[in-house]
């Protein structure tokens, strides 16, 4: 007989709520009108999610903690945004993506692989076994969030791509367009925004392909049309809008590692004990929240990833 083993951030089916039974609560926050980010994060009640919005989504999964209750508004996650192509400040992607067209859509795929070309996103992304993920979310700016992303296991999308044995290492980039990301004229970053992942950390189930966030497609904000989420590293990681993947034999440099190699190193994975070089990372803000929290090693994902690390000294592959 085969007997499935649920990993220990599965939910039980007994445990999840239907998505036909979640409320809008964009028609409860319709009612009571806008409080502020603060005010508003009380009013989420546990398995309260936004209506699906055209995606199709299986809410079984979370990450081992019940966080349902705990998720950061809606307007704070499309709202409070780094995204630098489209300016500095936290509130310019919501105010300048709108520029941003993504359909069609095309992501190139090269390097030690046997299915390179040119794909659309529905080549990649089953858009039938989509999942609502609850995540933490960890900026190395010490604030934080808790967000249902909805997307694929990053593993999917990858087992399409066939990678040979020379690949040891995955590389996203993020589009090159200075009309449809104004932000780009500025040479804050290199263009394009990089990031990478060794591919026993691609691989990994928590690691994510997103598509859409509270059972909605991606805002521009957020990414669109496709993101990486890593829930157990600092929130740069999570490269948006990306239209290239490659597969590579060495550790690949990211945009941020490039800009301040002493302060970002490839890993960036979430921990308290290595402080950033100009501040502490032992403490957050949750968005919404007042008071400050500790940090969890691993963004409190250590069970599920800390075996990646075996060995290694975090405080040197920081
Ligand atoms: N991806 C691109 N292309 N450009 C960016 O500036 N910012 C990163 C990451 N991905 C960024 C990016 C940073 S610093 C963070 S914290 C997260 O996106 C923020 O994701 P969110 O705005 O959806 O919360």
């Amino acid at each position: 007989m085969l007997i499935k083993i649920k990993n220990s951030w599965e939910l039980s089916e007994n445990e999840v709520t239907a998505h036909s039974v979640y409320l809008s609560r964009r028609e409860i926050l319709k009612t009571v009108g806008f409080m502020g980010v603060g005010a508003a994060s009380s009013l989420i009640m546990p398995g309260i999610a936004l209506a699906d919005d055209g995606l199709k989504v299986q809410p079984n999964k979370y990450d081992g903690h019940d966080i349902r209750n705990e998720l950061t508004d809606i307007r704070a996650v499309q709202g409070y945004n780094n995204f630098y192509e489209f300016g500095m400040e936290k509130d310019d992607p919501a105010r300048n993506s709108h520029s941003l067209i993504t359909e069609p859509w095309t992501v190139t795929v090269d390097g030690d692989c046997e299915n390179p070309g040119k794909f659309a996103v529905e080549d990649l992304i089953d858009f039938n076994a989509l999942e609502e993920r609850i995540y933490r979310m960890r900026c190395v700016e010490a604030w934080s969030m808790v967000i249902p992303w909805v997307g694929v296991s990053l593993s999917e999308v990858i087992k399409k791509l066939k990678p040979t044995s020379n690949a040891k290492y995955i590389y996203f980039e993020t589009l090159v367009d200075e009309e449809q990301m104004p932000g780009q004229r500025r040479g804050v970053i290199k263009w394009p925004y990089r990031e990478g992942l060794r591919m026993d950390e691609a691989m990994h189930p928590l690691t994510i392909m997103a598509v859409g966030l509270y059972g909605k497609k991606l805002a521009n904000q957020n990414g669109a049309p496709m993101r990486l989420v890593v829930p157990w590293k600092y929130g740069f990681k999570g490269v948006k809008s990306i239209v290239k993947i490659s597969f590579v034999e060495k550790e690949p440099n990211s945009s941020w590692m490039r800009l301040a190699p002493n302060e970002y190193g490839f890993y960036a994975n979430v921990n308290p004990n290595v402080p950033h070089p100009r501040w502490s990372q032992a403490t957050e803000r949750r968005i919404g929240d007042f008071r400050r929290r500790d940090t969890l090693m691993f963004n409190g994902y250590g069970e599920q990833v800390a075996h990646l690390y075996d060995g290694m000294n975090l405080r040197r592959y920081y």
